[in-house]
């Protein structure tokens, strides 16, 4: 992390689970753990039936919530797709684009980058996916393919809106399989991104994008991961459907004294 330069965000991706019920029980939970203070930026992405709910219960903090893909069409004939003004109308601030698990069922690049494009210009901040499979780690092409995914993922993206984009490193090989990728290896590919954007825009954009890390970050090693350089926070799916454990992994992104009660307005944890 390098909080001078940019944003810490710790973003949780729920993929497909929880009910509208249990997200409003979720948050209840998650509100009555969470200390006051002057958080990172904090980002629940939800499936989109518990947009509402979880819109309504954060209301009175600075968590915000995001959707989990959307169709980069503005509106029409796309029969189960969700557009980004709906998001945003929802309340949505941010959106998932291009997960591996997506990318798995078709997505190709081109589809990631209408989707970034749609996103920013109907003002949600994309959350963009990237990441390597293990053959691919193994045959020694990671650097190579990354660098190919945020190139096509980030065409004809503008200077100017960039300052919006997140990037989200994922390795598929670490997602959901309690294998995380040692901080190392993480570094070492966040730092490599950051070199992309900076040989496409420049380094004032390097220096100011966020890059997350994803796969299987948790309580226990979300600490570690956020000690490297170039790694500002996480995209973090089962440790982010359990309160306790989101709240850990906050806390280890935010290792300086909390500053409670001044300046800024804080998080108003008690009722729903
Ligand atoms: P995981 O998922 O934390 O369960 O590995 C991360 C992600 O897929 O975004």
């Amino acid at each position: 992390m390098n909080r001078k330069y940019r944003k810490t965000v710790i973003a949780g991706n729920w993929k497909m689970n929880k009910t509208p019920s249990e997200t409003k029980e979720f948050m209840s939970a998650f509100k009555a753990i969470l200390p006051k203070g002057r958080w990172c930026d904090v980002v629940f992405c939800v499936p989109a039936v518990c947009i509402p709910a979880a819109v309504r219960a954060v209301r009175d903090t600075r968590v915000c919530i995001g959707g989990e893909n959307m169709n980069p069409n503005p509106s029409g004939a796309y029969t189960g797709e969700i557009s980004a003004s709906m998001l945003l109308d929802a309340g949505c601030k941010y959106v998932i684009i291009g997960h591996s698990e997506r990318r798995a069922m078709g997505e190709t690049d081109e589809d990631v980058n209408a989707k970034v494009l749609a996103a920013l210009e109907a003002g949600l901040t994309p959350i963009m996916c990237c990441g390597e499979s293990l053959e691919q780690r193994e045959s020694g092409v990671t650097e190579e393919w990354i660098s190919m995914q945020i190139k096509n993922g980030l065409k004809n993206v503008p200077e100017d809106k960039m300052r919006k984009v997140i990037i989200a490193y994922e390795p598929i090989w670490a997602i959901g399989t309690g294998r995380t990728a040692t901080p190392e290896q993480a570094q070492e590919v966040c730092q490599g991104i950051r070199t992309v954007v900076r040989k496409l825009y420049s380094s004032k954009h390097a220096r100011a994008i966020s890059i997350l890390y994803g796969g299987s970050m948790n309580e226990k090693n979300a600490a570690e991961l956020l000690a490297q350089a170039d790694i500002d926070g996480g995209l973090i799916g089962g440790a982010s459907l359990v309160p306790e454990k989101f709240v850990q992994i906050i806390e280890a992104a935010n290792p300086a004294p909390l500053q409670p009660e001044e300046e800024e307005p804080v998080e108003e944890t008690a009722e729903a």
